[in-house]
Parts: structure tokens; C-alpha cells; sequence
């Protein structure tokens, strides 16, 4: 039996002893009496009665063992010109203080704060304090507009917003600070008071009796102790795209948490304290929560916030100056940013320019990785490179190549095996399990390993509905798949109204909500097409209302607008067209799977529930007007 098999083998047979070995590396205030509650509810739930604290184990801990000199936190921004170095000791202090402001606005134990921050070390700095304070954070991405932010605002009910005065993107400055007043304002839940950082580049008008500036609370803050809290509690709500305009507030617990993204540092990543790991994602992602935040810092590395893109920033250099100039051992990034560097630098000549032999592996997620981009990154760099798959849900791969375990065979457009305490399983609609190479629905029998969510904030029931109740005693992942004779997964794509937009996840189902709130539509469909370099990108078909008539290319203008302004730019919703009809069911189902094959020129059947064949034709050619279905 291989190392890997063996330990994967342990941890669905005795779970207790390899999760109990991997929280024995963290510091407790009180041991767990359970390694694992099977019979809690909605869900088992990990290190029951145990008590912890995130922020102490991530931070303090390295302090107390002697690396308060080591480099915690590399911040990079090549949109500002900085970089900036904190020490852990260093860190342990920022940390510490604002954690007092926080205090000071009565934020206790179990409180929520919303973090709302562009890449700047405040914002894990503030992730961090509202983790040594026993609170929860919720960190909404700066590329969603104020009515996003105003619906978790609603949800999380904060007592505290962390806010900067804006964001930097290549081409403009991203003002928050108006974003933010328009949320508060539309959402029936007033936080008491928004903490905002000053930056440089834009200035933020404070409201009176609301708004505190971040630097002056911060100097005149005491440092605060860590809270312990029950390994149970949750460490954060990360809202992500489902099914409808509401996201789902996935929740995280503290000690299950860290013992998972402890545990993969070594064995999937293979880096150790004092490795430089890079995570080139945005903290307002789950990639960024685990690895630019919690999993290096728990393992005592030294982490990069990089505040740029991967290309045009200044070239598609970016990358390979960042790795050379701070020796990043493992860069984490999705195939999108790859895809990007590809299409401007083919040859790879920027990539000559750097010395990259610090650099020992590439990992991708976020979205399928296609073999070119894999075979491209990999010749070019000459070195592993690993696609894992996962899940805001789950918080860490839940296929990898574990190469602190043992390197496997690569396959490309594989994420490879399934890592300790999944146990990964494909089942067709009535729940019987796949042959191997058949698709099916992939789900994980229970319990979920620690990290994965325990329910979803405030609303078991939803949590319930979606991932727990098609097939009882099994997660669902909301992906389709199927895995082969060597136990390699192939993920393949989503079962439900989820996107994958150049690595980020949205909701097709919500820009149809949003569409259809224009008062010229009647009806529309949003689907996901083939994109060559962001994976996926999302289309629209509107039909408009009996009597409408307007100047096409207008009417055009004000929908992709209208996406931009009630979600945001990272929807980047730009193709859209009118069509008469919508293809349908007999039963009134609109055909999105159909239409999504036809505009990729995928092989495609008739469905045999069609009311009406001909629409498809009036559909392919819709689509071929902007540019799709070329079979
Ligand atoms: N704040 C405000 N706006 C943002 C933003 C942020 N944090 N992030 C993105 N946006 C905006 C972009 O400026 C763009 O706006 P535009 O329509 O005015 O041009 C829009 O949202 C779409 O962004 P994106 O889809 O990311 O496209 P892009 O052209 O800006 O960049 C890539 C393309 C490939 C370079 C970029 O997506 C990338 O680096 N991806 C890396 C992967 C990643 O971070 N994945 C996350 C999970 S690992
Ligand atoms: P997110 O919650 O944003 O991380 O998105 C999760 C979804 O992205 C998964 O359910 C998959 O559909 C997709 N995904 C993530 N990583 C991979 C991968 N390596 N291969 C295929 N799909 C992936």
C-alpha cells in the first residue's frame, strides 16, 4: 500500500487518531473531549468541547516559539509602488492593537464584523483581530457592487464594517467608500460604526458619529488578548454564489479549521515554517481566506499579498518578479491568471528574464484546468504543477496531488485523488453508485472532513435543502464527474446555475433576477459559455415584452449596466442578446443545458421534451451573432 493510501485509509477508518494527531501541532485552551460528534446536528462536528483560538495559533504562537523576526507577511503592490515586510512579532502587534479598536466599538465575542477591504495587509490584519477577539468576520470582495454588499450587510447583521477609502484596479480607482454608504443605506441593518482605512489615492469623506479613521483608533487602541473560544464556534461567514440572488453564507468553524489547513501545508503543498508561500488570489475568495491568510500563518510561513494582476501590471513578468525578488517556494493561483500570461507572453521570454529556482511547485484552482494551460505552465517552468479541486464549502482541496505525501502520477485535466476524510463518491439520480468511468453526481459520503462548513449562517434549513437532502447521509457537491480505475476524479462540470468567471464563482440564476427586474423584459436566460481565456463567461437572452420597442444596441447598454451596478464588475457580464423565444420543456423548463452545447458547438441532442424544435434554430443563430455556436 502507497503512503498515500495508507494514510487516506486511516483517516476514513479511524478518524479520530489522524485528526487528533493533526491538532496535537496547535495550542489549546482545553483539549477536545470528542475528536468527532458523528450524531450532531445538521451536521458531525469536529474537536466538540475543546477550546481555541484561531489568531493566537496563527500568530502569537510563532512569537512565543521564538520567529517574532521571521517575515510573516510580505505585502507587494505593484499598482502603488509599495512593498512592506511584517515580522510575526511585528504582525502580533498590528494585530493586537486593532483588535482594541475593535473592543473599543464593543465588538465581543460571537459579534460579527464585515471586512470590505481591497489587498492591503489591514485587511487580514483585520481579519486576524476579529479572530483574537472570539467575533466573526465576513469579508465581502471589492468587486461586488453596493447591493451585494448591502445583502450581507442584511445577513450578517455586523456591529462593526473595516472599510478603505478605495481599491486600485489597472485601469481606475475603485472608490468604497460611496459603495459603502449607498449598502448601509439600502440595508435594514445598521452597523454602529465603520472603522476606514486612509489610502493615498482616493480620500473618504467620514460621517460623523458613524466613521472612525483607522490610524488614529489604531494609536490611541490598547492590544487586546486572545478570546478563547469552543473549537465549534465560527471563525468566519463566507458568502458565496447558489442558486438564487441570495449567496449562501458558508460557515467556518475555529478548531476543525485549523487543523485542516495546518495539515495541508506539509502534506499537500509540502512547505514548512519559514517556506515563502504565495497564494495570488484576493482575500475576498475562499483561497484567499485559506491560503494568503490562515494556513501559511498557522504553519508559521511567510505569506505574499500581492496587489496587482498577472499581467499588466507592469508585463507578464508580474508573476516571475515577485517569485525571484521574495523566493516564494509554492505559488497558488487559478489557470485563468495562466491563461492570461499565456496569451501575452506565448514564449515564455518574460519568463527567462527570473531566476526562479527558489520555486519548487505550481498548484491551480477555482475553476477545471485544461491540459493546454497545464502542459504550457509546466514547460515553461519546469516544475509540478497541480491542479486541485475544492469548494468555498470545504475550504481545502478536496482532490489534490499531496506532494509533501508522496508526488503521484500526473493525468492532466485530473485534480488527482481524493485527499483524507473525503470520501468521494459518484452516484447517479436515484443514489446508486457510478461504475468507474461514468458520470455522475459527485458527493461525499459524511462525515466531512474538519474546515468543511457545519451548516449555513442562520439558516440550517437551506443548508439542508442544498447540499443534504437529495441523497441522505452524502454532501452534494454541485459538481458533475466521474472517477476512473485508478481512483483518479474528473470533474467535469456544475448541476446547478453556478459559473466559474476567470476563477471566480457566480450565479447565473442571479443575473437572471437581475435581468428580469429591467421593465422591458419578460422573460431571459443566463448561461455559461466557453471562454478561451476566463473559462467561463456568462450570456444573456431577453425577451422582451409584447410591445416593447427600442433601439437594440440601447436597450443592450442598460442591461449589462445593470448587472455591473447590482453585482458588480466581477460578474463581467457583457454578452447579451434579444431572442422571440426561449427554448422550453413541455413542462416550461427553459433549456439552458441545450443551449449552453450549442453555443460551445458541442455535440448536442434534440431533447426529447422540447414544445418546440424550431426555437433552437432562432437561438443558434442568436448566438452565432456574437460570435458563438460555429460548430
Ligand atoms: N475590486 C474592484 N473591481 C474588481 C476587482 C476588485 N477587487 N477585481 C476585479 N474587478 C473588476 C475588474 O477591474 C474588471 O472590471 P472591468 O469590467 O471594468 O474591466 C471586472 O471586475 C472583471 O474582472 P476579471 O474577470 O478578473 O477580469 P480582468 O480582465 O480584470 O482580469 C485576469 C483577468 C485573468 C487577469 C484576472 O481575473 C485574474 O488575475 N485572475 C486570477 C485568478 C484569481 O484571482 N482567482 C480567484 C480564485 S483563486
Ligand atoms: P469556489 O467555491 O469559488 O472555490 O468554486 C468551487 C467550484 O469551482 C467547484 O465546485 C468546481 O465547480 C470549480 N472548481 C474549483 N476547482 C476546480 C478544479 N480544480 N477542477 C474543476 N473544477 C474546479
Amino acid at each position: 500500500m502507497s503512503r498515500y493510501q495508507a494514510l487516506y485509509q486511516q483517516s476514513l477508518n479511524d478518524p479520530d487518531t489522524f485528526w487528533g494527531e493533526a491538532a496535537s501541532k496547535l495550542d489549546w485552551y482545553k483539549p477536545w473531549d470528542k475528536v468527532l460528534d458523528p450524531d450532531a446536528k445538521p451536521t458531525p462536528r469536529w474537536f466538540v468541547g475543546g477550546e481555541f483560538n484561531t489568531c493566537h495559533n496563527a500568530v502569537d504562537r510563532h512569537v512565543d516559539s521564538g520567529r517574532g523576526d521571521q517575515a510573516a507577511l510580505i505585502y507587494d503592490s505593484p499598482v502603488t509602488g509599495t512593498k512592506r515586510t511584517y515580522t510575526y512579532a511585528q504582525l502580533r502587534d498590528a494585530v493586537a492593537r486593532f483588535a482594541g479598536v475593535l473592543r473599543e466599538q464593543g465588538v465581543e465575542k460571537g459579534d460579527r464584523v464585515l471586512i470590505y477591504m481591497p489587498m492591503i495587509p489591514e485587511a487580514a490584519i483585520a481579519m486576524l483581530a476579529t479572530a483574537r477577539l472570539g467575533a466573526i468576520h465576513s469579508v465581502v470582495f471589492g468587486g461586488f457592487a453596493a447591493n451585494e454588499l448591502a445583502t450581507r450587510i442584511n445577513d450578517a447583521k455586523p456591529k462593526v464594517v473595516v472599510s478603505a477609502s478605495c481599491g486600485i484596479e489597472p485601469n481606475r480607482v475603485v472608490h468604497y467608500k460611496p459603495l459603502l454608504d449607498n449598502a448601509i443605506a439600502a440595508s435594514s441593518h445598521k452597523p454602529s460604526s465603520c472603522v476606514i482605512f486612509a489610502r493615498p489615492q482616493a480620500e473618504a469623506a467620514l460621517i460623523d458619529g458613524r466613521d472612525i479613521d483607522w490610524e488614529s483608533a489604531v494609536a490611541a487602541a490598547s492590544p487586546v488578548d486572545c478570546v478563547p473560544v469552543a473549537a465549534t464556534d465560527p471563525l468566519y461567514i463566507l458568502y458565496t454564489s447558489g442558486t438564487t440572488g441570495q449567496p449562501k453564507g458558508v460557515v467556518r468553524d475555529n478548531g476543525g479549521h485549523a487543523v485542516a489547513m495546518l495539515w495541508t501545508m506539509k502534506n499537500i503543498y509540502n512547505v514548512e515554517a519559514g517556506d515563502v508561500y504565495w497564494a495570488a488570489s484576493d482575500v475576498g475568495w475562499v483561497v484567499g481566506h485559506s491560503y494568503i491568510v490562515y494556513a501559511p500563518l498557522l504553519a508559521g510561513c511567510t505569506t505574499l499579498m500581492y496587489e496587482g494582476k498577472p499581467v499588466g501590471t507592469p508585463d507578464p513578468g508580474a508573476f516571475w518578479r515577485v517569485i525571484e525578488e521574495h523566493g516564494v517556494k509554492v505559488l497558488f493561483t487559478a489557470p485563468t491568471a495562466f491563461r492570461a500570461i499565456k496569451k501575452e507572453d506565448p514564449e515564455g521570454a518574460f519568463l527567462k528574464k527570473y531566476d526562479l529556482s527558489c520555486m519548487d511547485a505550481l498548484f491551480l484552482a477555482g475553476e477545471r484546468c485544461d491540459p493546454d494551460t497545464l502542459f504550457w505552465a509546466r514547460d515553461k517552468l519546469g516544475k509540478p504543477v497541480v491542479d486541485h479541486w475544492w469548494q468555498t464549502e470545504t475550504g481545502w482541496g478536496i482532490a489534490a496531488n499531496p506532494l509533501g505525501i508522496e508526488p503521484m502520477e500526473v493525468k492532466p485535466g485530473s485534480p488527482t485523488v481524493a485527499m483524507p476524510g473525503y470520501d468521494v463518491r459518484i452516484l447517479n439520480e436515484q443514489g446508486a453508485e457510478m461504475p468507474d468511468g461514468d458520470m455522475g453526481n459527485i458527493v461525499i459520503k459524511l462525515p466531512l472532513p474538519p474546515s468543511c462548513l457545519p451548516t449555513l449562517w442562520n439558516n440550517d434549513q437551506r443548508f439542508i435543502d442544498s447540499y443534504l437532502s437529495k441523497y441522505p447521509g452524502y454532501y452534494l457537491t454541485g459538481d458533475a464527474g466521474f472517477k476512473d480505475a485508478d481512483g483518479y476524479l474528473w470533474i467535469m462540470s456544475r448541476t446547478d446555475d453556478v459559473i466559474n468567471v476567470a476563477g471566480h464563482r457566480l450565479s447565473t440564476g442571479q443575473m437572471e433576477e437581475v435581468l428580469a427586474g429591467h421593465p422591458d423584459v419578460a422573460e431571459c436566460a443566463v448561461i455559461g459559455v466557453a471562454d478561451a481565456l476566463k473559462g467561463q463567461m456568462p450570456l444573456g437572452m431577453i425577451v422582451l415584452k409584447a410591445g416593447v420597442d427600442r433601439d437594440e444596441s440601447e436597450l443592450k447598454k442598460e442591461l449589462v449596466q445593470r448587472v455591473r451596478d447590482q453585482i458588480g464588475p466581477v460578474a463581467a457580464f457583457k454578452l447579451v442578446t434579444v431572442v422571440k423565444r426561449l427554448p422550453k420543456t413541455r413542462s416550461g423548463k427553459i433549456l439552458r443545458g441545450t443551449m449552453v452545447k450549442i453555443a460551445d458547438g458541442s455535440e448536442w441532442k434534440m431533447p426529447a421534451t422540447i414544445d418546440d424544435p424550431a426555437i433552437l434554430d432562432e437561438i443558434t443563430e442568436a448566438l452565432q451573432g456574437l460570435g458563438y455556436a460555429k460548430s
